[in-house]
């Protein structure tokens, strides 16, 4: 089956390049909000999250923490609609996000980025489905926020959990996607009795992805094959087209040109190209097209 790819080399907060209603589904991860290695992204991105920060530290006022967190996820919520309208009716979207524990104004706290996800995918109109939980290889505990148990690791009550887990969440767009009566490219999309019984179970207990290349992949935090692997044979047919819209190493559009799907990337990170092409290159066949195309 022959199948087409693009890489848009601009933001996905306004997708110009995509009709309404032309994409089957969306698998991605975006940068976490409250993880200190996206800061940056975050700040440059968008100035005000910078004049935010500058005020915390100057001022220090609790209100300015939910005022970052807040415009962070402002940052991701337009690219979360901008996939709900180019999503067709019954097209699904996965989305890998970590929560984040961080020390600001001398407290310990979490911020629940996936529970921020849910409420926005839900205003945007999505309809929430369950949801998968990533188990990663376990961290030491954390004590005060470090990642070790001091003297007192034993005694209650001021010990925190690990984060250990991440979150795979799953939304749709409208109702259920239809089908003619044995359709082909459904049929021929099936997954085994073994893999459903493995993918459709709440935790999936995967190894991170191997970060060992060099330090530009180390930045994409990529996430391992598997993830986007399983999803796409979950959630789409053959010939269907896959979105992702925060591309970064284009581990996505790996899995979809391997799994006979069409699909389209966005990425922002000019720097990271090298690295995308050799890594979608490595994927295609004779009957793959990949256009890489620069936003004006
Ligand atoms: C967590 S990484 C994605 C990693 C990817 N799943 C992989 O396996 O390599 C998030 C990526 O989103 C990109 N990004 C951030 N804001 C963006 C935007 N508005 N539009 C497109 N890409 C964006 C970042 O540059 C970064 O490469």
């Amino acid at each position: 089956m022959s199948t087409h790819h693009r890489i848009i080399l601009g933001s996905s907060q306004q997708m110009l390049e995509l009709e309404d209603s032309s994409v089957h589904l969306m698998v991605t991860s975006p940068p976490y909000p409250m993880i200190k290695m996206w800061d940056t992204l975050f700040a440059k991105a968008e100035p005000k999250i910078e004049t935010l920060w500058q005020e915390l530290r100057a001022i220090g006022k609790e209100e300015t923490i939910a005022a970052v967190y807040r415009a962070m996820h402002d940052y991701l919520h337009k690219t979360w609609q901008e996939t709900y309208r180019v999503l067709v009716d019954g097209g699904m979207a996965c989305i890998n996000i970590g929560d984040a524990t961080r020390t600001l104004n001398g407290k310990f706290r979490l911020f629940p980025n996936h529970a921020r996800i849910t409420e926005d995918c839900e205003k945007i109109g999505f309809t929430t489905l369950p949801y998968i939980l990533w188990k990663k290889p376990t961290t030491k505990p954390k004590y005060k926020g470090k990642g070790v148990f001091l003297g007192s690791g034993f005694l209650p009550p001021n010990a925190y959990v690990t984060l250990d887990c991440e979150f795979i969440l799953i939304f749709r767009k409208g109702n259920m996607r239809k089908f003619p009566p044995h359709d082909q490219q459904r049929y021929q999309s099936k997954f085994t009795k073994p893999q459903r019984d493995e993918w459709f179970s709440q935790i999936w207990s995967l190894k991170g992805s191997r970060q060992t290349i060099d330090t530009l992949e180390r930045r994409t935090a990529a996430y391992p094959d598997e993830i986007p692997d399983r999803l796409i044979k979950m959630f789409s047919v053959k010939g269907d087209t896959v979105l992702d819209p925060f591309l970064g190493s284009g581990t996505t559009l790996r899995l979809a040109i391997k799994n006979e799907r069409s699909s389209i990337g966005y990425e922002t990170d000019q720097d990271i190209v090298p690295l995308l092409t050799r890594k979608v290159g490595e994927a295609c066949s004779k009957d793959t097209t990949i256009i890489i195309t620069e936003r004006q």
